[in-house]
């Protein structure tokens, strides 16, 4: 009986161990030469208007921050700017004001090539409808990322990931929606991007196979230490995020940090 309480302790001071030590790297990775803890990513005063005739502000002054590998999530009504702040965030659209950084850099002040780069290398999207290659097969949708990055990760190790391998020369109208969804999934991170952006991920699946959607970018996040930021009309996905944005008319309303996060697959709706 001792025997095996001293073997037990032993395994869980080493397991204490072991997770002290990568939250130690975690956290220095989120610290500047200082030694001063900065966020991977932090927007502040962002504003946007459209004119379209008459003028509608859309954003109106946004400030959210998250850490380095964090999951965080964007609640809000349709029409409450969850989608341009993305696009802002992403590199596709640009603010008429306010600032946006990541890991240290200025997206607010990159010039259009500059933005093409930090898109190209930086960032992952993820698109409620898929947006696949219709007339090129999955591995090929696939290299068409990886061609063109940087330090690309493998193709058939991504299918592999996402389960599709034996799928890896199908089209996509020979999917299903998950499928198809997953394919998309593995665009995203074959460059091994520093930030995956979601809108509304699942928004085009059923609850089954949205928890393998959301379980694989949980992994995603695991294993690759990806900053993960997902717009979602769903409050039960909020659960597996650190962090999550209420969004309203254009301003971020309110900010919640979940202490416990709960795994995809137990996420009920
Ligand atoms: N290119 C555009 N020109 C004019 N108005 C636009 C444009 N893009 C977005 N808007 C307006 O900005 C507002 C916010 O749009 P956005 O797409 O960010 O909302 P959302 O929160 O993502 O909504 P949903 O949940 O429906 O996707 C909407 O009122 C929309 O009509
Ligand atoms: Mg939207």
């Amino acid at each position: 009986m001792n025997l095996y309480i001293d073997y037990t302790t032993e395994i869980a001071a080493d397991m204490e161990q072991t997770i002290k030590n990568e939250l130690v790297q975690n956290l220095e990775l989120n610290k500047n030469r200082n030694g001063v803890l900065i966020m991977f990513l932090s927007t502040s005063n962002l504003t946007k208007s459209y004119n379209t005739g008459i003028i509608t502000h859309v954003l109106k002054g946004v400030g959210l921050e998250m850490k380095r590998g964090e999951i965080g999530v964007i609640l809000g009504p349709s029409g409450s700017g969850k989608s341009t702040l993305m696009n802002i965030i992403g590199g596709v659209d640009r603010a008429d004001g306010g600032t946006v950084e990541v890991d240290g850099n200025r997206i607010t002040d990159l010039n259009n090539s500059q933005l093409v780069e930090y898109r190209r290398e930086s960032v992952g999207f993820i698109f409620q409808f898929y947006n696949l290659v219709p007339n090129l097969t999955v591995a090929e949708n696939i290299e068409v990322v990886s061609n063109i990055s940087k330090k690309p990760l493998k193709t058939d190790e991504m299918l592999s990931a996402v389960g599709l391998y034996d799928k890896k020369n199908r089209f996509p109208r020979e999917l299903s929606g998950g499928e198809q969804q997953r394919v998309s999934i593995a665009r995203a991170i074959v460059k091994n991007p520093k930030l995956l952006l979601c809108d509304e991920p699942t928004g085009a699946l059923d609850l089954e196979t949205s928890r393998g959607v959301l379980s694989l970018l949980q992994k995603v996040n695991e294993q690759f230490g990806t900053t993960i930021l997902m717009i979602t009309h769903n409050s039960a996905i909020a659960g597996m995020a650190q962090v999550v944005f209420r969004m309203r008319s254009g301003e971020v309303a309110e900010v919640a940090h979940n202490s416990e996060i709960i795994p995809a697959e137990r996420i009920e709706w």
